[in-house]
């Protein structure tokens, strides 16, 4: 039985080459229902009866080698792909989180969130009217008629004129949504107007697109004393100082009579610009009593209402509360500066300043 050894040999080293599946065919052609072994093992009753024990022996061993050497491949090929899937999929828990890049929120976004918040809680809601106006919104309705010198502060870009000869404007202030407003809304009315206004200036401390926030109120019995709570309450809440002092300085406005300007205090002791008791006075917003004439322009009869209104610059305030040097900064979509200033944004809304991480 010399080609039994020859088998035996044959069929370790396709056992020893084999890989997993190799491996279940190699069983299944060697000791299966009609593998080669079985098959010999069939024969034996063929053979004469003196050498059928022997035979019987032997093919037993040759089974039972090719059994064990497939078990024993099976368990090394096993072993081999756990450690290569554990190689694999190897999770190093000591390594450091990558760094999330979550985007800012602007300066800009971020004060006028937090502006119409404080003026939400008392009660106003947020208006919004078109960058490009008409003459008589911008100006005229104001108590701006064309012949007036404030139109000569004002730095207006206009638009070409339309068919009609009529030149848009881009919006000088947000007052013009005051227009609007009383145009379109019966009294009481309490609107904030966050927004972009235009002027043809340009240097240092002025953009030719820059941010105000304008406010309104009207109703029978508003009075001056409730202008001076309103923004005394909004500044002190704003810069978070609670014994703020704030100021209010005669002023002119041709669309409010009488008219203020209100400061805030500050030092400057030690160079840094300190808001709250000092020695100094900063200028903030501007203000006054709604002008009859605008309620009349409006169709408003000023014997039954009145009322207040406002307007503060975003970008100042932003740079006095949040130490930002440069106006211009405010535009130049440097992601470093962004970094710097800009706001960690957080599910909860109006979070305000201290987060920045
Ligand atoms: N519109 C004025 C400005 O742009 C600000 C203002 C608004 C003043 C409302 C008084 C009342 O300077």
């Amino acid at each position: 039985m010399e080609n039994l050894d020859e088998l035996r040999d044959d069929l370790l080293s396709q056992v020893k080459a084999a890989d997993l599946e190799a491996l279940e065919d190699l069983r299944v052609l060697a000791l299966g229902r009609s593998g080669t072994i079985t098959e010999m093992v069939k024969g034996i009753g063929q053979l004469k009866p003196e050498d059928r024990r022997s035979a019987g022996q032997q093919l037993n061993v040759l089974k039972n080698t090719i059994a064990d050497a497939i078990d024993a491949r099976k368990e090394v090929l096993e072993a081999e792909a756990l450690d290569a899937g554990l190689a694999a999929d190897r999770i190093d828990v000591t390594l450091p989180q990558r760094p999330a890049s979550a985007g800012r929120i602007h300066p800009i976004s971020q004060t006028i969130d937090e502006m119409v918040a404080i003026f939400c809680e008392m009660g106003f809601t947020v208006a919004e009217g078109p960058h490009i106006e008409t003459d008589f919104n911008n100006f005229t309705a104001l108590n701006i008629p064309p012949e007036h010198p404030a139109r000569q502060d004002h730095d207006t870009f206009y638009l070409p004129a339309g068919e009609d000869g009529e030149r848009k404007v881009l919006r000088t202030h947000t007052s013009p949504v005051q227009i609007r407003t009383m145009v379109n809304e019966k009294p009481p009315i309490r609107i904030v107007v966050p927004g972009r206004t235009f002027r043809a200036d340009h240097d240092a401390t002025h953009s030719p697109m820059f941010h105000q926030i304008e406010g309104l109120v009207i109703d029978k019995a508003t009075h001056m004393g409730h202008l001076r709570g309103c923004l005394e309450e909004f500044c002190r809440a704003f810069f978070d100082v609670d014994d703020l002092p704030v100021r209010f300085r005669p002023s002119y406005f041709p669309f409010t009579e009488p008219s203020a300007e209100v400061d805030i205090g500050c030092s400057r002791e030690g160079g840094g610009l300190k808001i709250g008791a000092g020695a100094e006075w900063l200028e903030i917003l501007g203000c006054g009593m709604v002008n009859p004439r605008v309620l009349e322009n409006c169709g408003i009869n000023p014997m039954q209402y009145q009322g207040f209104a406002f307007g503060l610059g975003i970008e100042r305030a932003a740079m006095l509360k949040y130490g930002i040097p440069d106006l211009r900064t405010f535009y130049d979509s440097d992601i470093r500066w962004l970094k710097h200033y800009g706001f960690v944004p957080l599910d909860v809304p109006n979070v305000a300043a201290g987060l920045v991480g």
